[in-house]
């Protein structure tokens, strides 16, 4: 049995749910030949309450070269890469959950991806396959592909389907902590600009730039708007989509009306939708945030590295779209 060093970023909703599942799954580790040992988790208060014990928690940066794995769940940009890159740097993989840093700080993380060090699956759709799945559509051509990748959003279009305002449903999210106290990320459509940016770049152009995708959220959308579509039997929902548009890969996230019995309206969590060629059409539901959700995400990518896989590597070069897409209409 050989002991596994894990140095844990972050000890928040999902770093602790990660924290708790792998001491429960300690047994499948264990199968595979593995101890788990927690060198420490880094946060920024001690006095929290959190499942972790308080011997674990570091307020300083502690030495990541030690770990066998990093895995990282403190969310932000400068912050983690500071911390993540000596350690890739010195060939220690990374697990992490954290789509803003991959799609903003891929320049210097790219070249570790390319390595297959850097296991990603919690980024899009917490432990819903996003990325796995997109990975075995490699065997066919993606032709367009449309997801809904952002909770926050979809609770307060539902809820504003049940006739609360904009502001109402949003105020309903934070108090539930669906929704942060800034709800800009999430609201504006960045959070799923982050995660289409990844997509992309799994299957399109490892280049992928977030500046190419055009967001617009969902802050300026009335309830006369969504009862104009419900009238015409369609449902408003904030969609990523891919799709060919004269001969370039058009990258947009906007609220979209969608007819009502289209599996992208009936999903209940989030979803992805690929259309491709020889495979056909695929779709994936299920939850797309939650600190059990999102451990589980970690987890798999942890036996992925186990397995001796490599992480998620972005596509082997940029491709055309091979066909021109049908994206749903906007709704102002
Ligand atoms: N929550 C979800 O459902 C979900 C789903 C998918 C992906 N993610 C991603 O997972 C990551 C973590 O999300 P979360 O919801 O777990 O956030 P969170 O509850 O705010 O947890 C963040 C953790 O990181 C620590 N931390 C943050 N900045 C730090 C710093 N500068 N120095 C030391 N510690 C720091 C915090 O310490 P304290 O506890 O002391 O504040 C906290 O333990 C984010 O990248 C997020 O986008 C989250």
């Amino acid at each position: 049995m050989e002991p596994l060093k894990i140095a844990l970023l972050g000890g928040g909703t999902v770093g602790s749910a990660f924290y708790s599942l792998v001491l429960e799954r300690r047994e499948d580790l264990a199968a595979m030949g593995f101890v788990p040992r927690f060198l420490g988790v880094l946060v920024r208060d001690k006095a929290k309450p959190r499942p972790i014990p308080e011997a674990l928690l570091r307020t300083e940066p502690f030495d990541l070269l030690e770990a066998d794995v990093v895995v990282e769940a403190m969310g932000g940009v400068e912050a983690p890469l500071g911390l993540v890159l000596p350690a890739l740097e010195a060939g220690i993989p990374l697990i992490t959950a954290n789509k803003a840093l991959l799609a903003e700080a891929w320049e210097r993380l790219k070249p570790f991806a390319e390595e297959g060090l850097i296991y990603h699956e919690a980024s899009v759709m917490a432990g819903t396959p996003a990325l796995s799945f997109l990975e075995t559509l490699r065997g066919s051509q993606l032709l367009e592909l449309h997801g809904i990748l952002n909770g926050t959003t979809l609770y307060i279009l539902q809820e504003m389907e049940q006739g609360r305002t904009y502001e109402e449903a949003l105020r309903e999210a934070q108090r539930l902590g669906y929704a942060e106290a800034d709800p800009s990320l999430d609201v504006k459509g960045i959070d799923t600009a982050h995660k289409l940016t990844l997509l992309a770049r799994l299957l399109l152009d490892p280049d992928f730039p977030l500046s190419q995708v055009e967001a617009r959220g969902i802050e300026g959308l009335t309830l006369e708007a969504l009862r104009a579509a419900e009238a015409r039997g369609e449902k408003v929902r904030l969609v990523a989509s891919l799709y060919g548009e004269g001969g370039r890969w058009r990258a947009r996230v906007a609220p979209v009306a969608l007819p009502q019995d289209h599996p992208l309206a009936r999903a209940r969590g989030n979803a992805l939708l690929a259309r491709t060629a020889p495979l056909g059409e695929v779709l994936v539901i299920g939850p797309g945030a939650g600190g059990g959700a999102t451990a589980s995400g970690l987890l798999a990518d942890l036996f992925r590295f186990l397995s001796g896989a490599p992480g998620h590597l972005p596509a082997s070069r940029k491709k055309a779209p091979p066909s021109e897409g049908a994206p749903f209409p906007e709704v102002e």
